[in-house]
C-alpha cells in the first residue's frame, strides 16, 4: 500500500520504517530541511535500537523516501500519517499548530480521496477541527473530494518502539466508517498476525483512549512514588512493599516502580493535556493534577537528599551523575528528571560531572559548553573528583559497577541512587554511604 508519514521524529519515523519493512511504499514527510538531508544520508537523528537496521534496508529497496515536498507526500499516498509533536502550551492544553498545518497542506495539495489518519496524541474533538481545516481549505480552492479522518493513536514506548510497532498490544482505530476500518485493517494486519488486534471505536473514544492509557501509567508511578516517600517516614522499605503488592494479580508488577519521577515526551504532557481538556468541560480532574504535582516534587527529592546530606552547603561541591535520558534506552530528554536535578545543582553552585550512554550529544546540545558541567567519556570517569554520585536512569550498565572503585573516587562516599538499583547492605558493606527512594536511611 502507499503510506505518507507527516513528521519523522520518534513516532513518524518508526511508523514509517515499520509500514516499509512490511513491503509498503512510504515516503516520509519533515518540514526539518536538515534531519530530512541527514535522513537521505542513513544518518538517524534519534537514538533507537534496531531503528537504523530498518530505515538502511528499506531506504536502499526503495521503499522509503525522505523529503520535505508535502505535495509530493500527499500525491502518493492513500493514507496520510500525521506523526507530528503536540508539545504542551503554557497552559498545559496541546498544541495542534503543527497538526492543523499538515491538515491545510492536505487540503491545499490533495487531488483525490485520502484517509488522514491521525497518530499524534490529541485532544477529543481535534479529528472534528483536523476534518473542518481540510473542507475550509478545499473550499478555498473550490473543490469537493471525499476524504476521512481517522483516530489510530500511537502506544509505542521510546527504547523498545520497534518491536511494539511490530508486534503491538492492540490497534486502536477511531473512526465512524467501516470502509476507512477495512483499509486500515488491511494495512495493519502484518503486525496482529497471530490474533486480531485492531480495536475500532468511535472517534472520540479512541482520542480519549491514548490520553487515558498515558495518564493511568502516570498514575501508577505517582501513587507508587507517594508510599515510597511514605515507607521512608515509617521506616519501612518501599522494594518490599513493591513485591507484596505487585504480588497481587490484580496489581501486577509493570509500573509500579518508586524512582526519581516521570519524564519523556508524552506522560508529563499529555497528563497536563488532560487535566487542561477536563477544565474546558467544566469538569475539575483532581486525581490527574495530583498524579502531576506529586511528579513534580518527586523530581526534586534526589536534590533534596543530596542538599540534606551536605548540610546546605553544596557550593564548590562535584556531583557526578549517572543517566540523563529520560529512561534507558532513548536519548530523549524531554522533561528528564535528570534535567531537574543538574538545574538545581547547578542553583546551588555544584558542578555536574555526567554520564549518559547514549544522550551525551543531547545534553550537549540542550546545555552547551558550560564551566560547571564536564560530559564525561565513561560512567568511571564521572566519578573522579567528585564527592558524591547521583544516578537517575536505570541503564543496565550502572547495575553492577565496581563498588570498591567507586568508593575509592568518591570524596564523601555517598550514592544517591534514584531508581532503587542496588541493595542497600551490600553496597553499604564496601564502606559506601546509601540513599535510595522510600527505603530508609
Ligand atoms: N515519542 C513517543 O514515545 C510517543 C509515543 C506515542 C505517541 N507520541 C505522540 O506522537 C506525536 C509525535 O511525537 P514525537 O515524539 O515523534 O515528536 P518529535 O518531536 O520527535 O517529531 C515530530 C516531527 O514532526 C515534524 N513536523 C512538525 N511540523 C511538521 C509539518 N507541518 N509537516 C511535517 N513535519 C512536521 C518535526 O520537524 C519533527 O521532526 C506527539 O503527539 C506525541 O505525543 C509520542
Amino acid at each position: 500500500m502507499r503510506v505518507t508519514v507527516f513528521g519523522s521524529g520518534y513516532v513518524g519515523l518508526v511508523t514509517g520504517a515499520c509500514f516499509a519493512e512490511a513491503g509498503n511504499h512510504v515516503v516520509c514527510v519533515d518540514i526539518d530541511a536538515g534531519k530530512v538531508a541527514r535522513l537521505q544520508q542513513g544518518d538517524i537523528p534519534i537514538h533507537e535500537p534496531g531503528l537504523d537496521v530498518l530505515v538502511k534496508r528499506n531506504f536502499e529497496k526503495g521503499r522509503l523516501k525522505f523529503t520535505t515536498d508535502a505535495e509530493e507526500g500527499i500525491r502518493h499516498g492513500l493514507f496520510q500519517f500525521i506523526a507530528v509533536g503536540t508539545p504542551p502550551e503554557e497552559d498545559g492544553s496541546a498544541d495542534l499548530s503543527h497538526v492543523l498545518a499538515v491538515a491545510e497542506t492536505i487540503g491545499r495539495h490533495m487531488t483525490e480521496y485520502r484517509v488522514v489518519v491521525d497518530k499524534s496524541t490529541v485532544p477529543v474533538g481535534t479529528a472534528d477541527k483536523v476534518r473542518e481545516r481540510i473542507d475550509q481549505t478545499l473550499g478555498e480552492r473550490g473543490v469537493k473530494i471525499e476524504f476521512d479522518v481517522v483516530s489510530n493513536p500511537e502506544f509505542l514506548k521510546e527504547g523498545a518502539a520497534i518491536a511494539d510497532f511490530m508486534k503491538p498490544d492492540r490497534v486502536v482505530v477511531g473512526t465512524d466508517n467501516p470502509r476507512t476500518a477495512e483499509l486500515l485493517k488491511t494495512l495493519y494486519d502484518p503486525f496482529t498476525r497471530s490474533r486480531d488486534r485492531m480495536i475500532v471505536m468511535d472517534v472520540r473514544s479512541a482520542e480519549l483512549t491514548k490520553y487515558a492509557a498515558n495518564a493511568m501509567l502516570a498514575t501508577k508511578i505517582s501513587f507508587m512514588n507517594e508510599i515510597a516517600n511514605l515507607a521512608e517516614r515509617m521506616g519501612a522499605d518501599i522494594e518490599k512493599v513493591r513485591v507484596g503488592i505487585g504480588s497481587d494479580t490484580r496489581i501486577g508488577f509493570s509500573f509500579i516502580y518508586p524512582g526519581a519521577g516521570y519524564g519523556g515526551s508524552c506522560f508529563p504532557k499529555d497528563v497536563k493535556a488532560l487535566v487542561h481538556s477536563a477544565g474546558e468541560y467544566d469538569f475539575d480532574a483532581k486525581l490527574l493534577k495530583s498524579v502531576e504535582a506529586v511528579n513534580k516534587n518527586q523530581k526534586e527529592v534526589l536534590f533534596q537528599k543530596i542538599a540534606k546530606f551536605f548540610g546546605g552547603k553544596l557550593k564548590g561541591k562535584t556531583i557526578a551523575v549517572w543517566g540523563l535520558a529520560f529512561k534507558p534506552n532513548t536519548d530523549d530528554m524531554r522533561e528528564a528528571p535528570a534535567r531537574v536535578l543538574l538545574e538545581a545543582l547547578w542553583g546551588a553552585g555544584a558542578k555536574v560531572q555526567a554520564y549518559d550512554p547514549v544522550a551525551m550529544g543531547e545534553a550537549g546540545r540542550i546545555y552547551g559548553q558550560r564551566d560547571d558541567l564536564v560530559l564525561a567519556r565513561d560512567a568511571e570517569a564521572a566519578l573522579v573528583g567528585a564527592d558524591a554520585l547521583a544516578i537517575v536512569t536505570e541503564w543496565q550498565e550502572f547495575r553492577s559497577p565496581d563498588f570498591d572503585a567507586m568508593r575509592d573516587a568518591l570524596a564523601s562516599k555517598a550514592i544517591f541512587d534514584g531508581r532503587n538499583l542496588y541493595d542497600p547492605h551490600f553496597v553499604k558493606s564496601f564502606g559506601l554511604k546509601y540513599y535510595g527512594i522510600g527505603r530508609g536511611e
